[in-house]
């Protein structure tokens, strides 16, 4: 509302360093706590966050190395965790009805023996989360591997996390939760790691930037003013191979890790992260030469084949029959009801249906916890090259299908799967549960 673009600095959301380095594991502790931020220039937003900042610290791991992080609750009321793209056991999970109750702390075990990737952190208290999170509670989680460190992509301060998400301001600059603000209205800006249009000093090279949509309900269509961009991961990890694209859509909770070459760029060039929906959502400047000795290697990850799957379930997203709920197999969200029961160890295929289409399309966005999985089809083709890698998150529009696969390994419990985007999951029912029987 009324910023001027680009005249504020994009920052780089600061990492969270353990409290202690034990032999097996590392050690971190983190408050949760409302604060005063600053999101709109020259004003003091209030929030709700990990640590006093909007956009939370960054935790960075190494895969295969535990990480236990101690959450104290200073929220004044219900909150928990969830580590989007995790692997781990349910009392970690942050299950919906499975808060930490205020005033009260507990310790997440993560023992992050996944694929290096980049993970997102954020609430998942029941009929909550969607305005917790909405209000500041989602963060980065990085793991990464020395086998990836090997392949030469931009690293470092070249490596940057980058979430965009939209945000609703009234006139005292504070954040305006509201399920009736229509996803068009102009009111809406888009943040680009917590400021509203932001600059990002770059040199005259290769960047990989892990782009995370922490949007509750908007997809985002990405250009740079047609310059090229490579995308060389997605939610679970890097891609087979790279993609060459010029636009980009991301759904919520989805990630695309996409490397851009400034290189051969003179200082003074600008480039424009624009998006069809929001208009400009930030700026990089060039503002420097640097020596590069960057690449992005022809094949990034070799997929195994395919394990065979024991059944095959489907999966039906719709609105509910009364009109005011949206259902996962004509249900709402019962946390004391089993939806699906998986046995451990198995691969499954599930096909997902979106069905919500009695008012024209619905866009859904399918969420499985625990899992990583991998996209079989979209209606029966082939999926894109950018969905060929591993998923957690994948967009199923209205009155079209998308069948995946996974393989469900180590843990036993119950685990939520839900549509992401925020709200109908959150309020309105769309979230079911597995439960993984040894
Ligand atoms: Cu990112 Cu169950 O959610």
């Amino acid at each position: 509302p009324g910023v001027e673009p680009f005249t504020v600095r994009m920052p780089v959301p600061r990492v969270l360093r353990p409290t202690r380095v034990h032999g097996d594991h590392d050690f971190f502790e983190h408050v949760i706590r409302p604060a005063e931020v600053g999101i709109l220039p020259g004003r003091r937003t209030a929030a709700l966050t990990f640590g006093g900042s909007f956009v939370a610290p960054t935790i960075r791991v190494k895969a295969g190395r535990r990480a236990r992080i101690k959450f104290v609750n200073r929220l004044g009321e219900p909150a928990n965790v969830h580590l989007h793209g995790g692997h781990v056991a349910p009392g970690s999970d942050g299950y919906p009805t499975d808060p930490i109750a205020p005033g009260a702390s507990r310790i997440y075990d993560y023992p992050n023996r996944q694929a290096a990737t980049t993970l997102w952190y954020h609430d998942h208290t029941h009929h909550q989360e969607a305005e917790h999170v909405y209000r500041g509670m989602h963060g980065f989680y990085l793991i990464e591997s020395d086998a990836e460190k090997r392949m030469g992509l931009p690293s470092d301060e070249f490596d940057v996390p980058l979430m965009i998400r939209d945000a609703a301001f009234d006139g005292d600059g504070q954040l305006v939760f509201d399920l009736t603000v229509d996803p068009a209205a102009s009111r809406l800006v888009p943040l680009a790691n917590g400021k509203v249009r932001p600059f990002f000093p770059v040199a005259a090279r290769r960047y990989r930037f892990r782009i995370l949509n922490a949007s509750n309900h908007r997809t985002f269509h990405l250009t740079l003013g047609g310059a090229p961009m490579t995308q060389i991961g997605s939610d679970g990890g890097l891609l087979p191979r790279p993609v060459p694209l010029t636009e980009l859509a991301l759904s919520p909770a989805e990630r695309a890790d996409v490397v851009v070459d400034f290189g051969g760029a003179p200082a003074g060039t600008r480039f424009v992260l624009d998006s069809t929906d929001l208009g400009p959502i930030l700026r990089f400047d060039v503002t420097r030469r640097a020596h590069d000795t960057s690449r992005v290697p022809p094949v990034l990850r070799t997929m195994p084949p395919l394990a065979p799957a024991v059944r095959e379930r489907e999966i039906v997203l719709d609105l509910g029959p009364e009109m005011r709920t949206f259902t996962i197999d004509g249900k709402t969200f019962d946390p004391d009801r089993v939806d699906a029961v998986v046995k451990r160890g198995t691969t499954e295929i599930w096909k997902i249906r979106n069905a919500t289409t009695v008012f024209g399309p619905v866009d859904h966005v399918f969420h499985m916890h625990l899992v990583q999985f991998r996209v079989l089809d979209r209606d029966g083709a082939p999926p894109p090259p950018g969905e060929t890698g591993y998923k957690d998150t994948v967009h199923i529009p209205g009155g079209t299908s998308v069948r995946v696969q996974a393989t469900f390994t180590d843990f036993v419990g119950r685990y939520v799967y839900h549509c992401h985007m925020m709200e109908h999951a959150s309020m309105l029912g769309m979230m079911a549960q597995m439960e993984i029987v040894p």
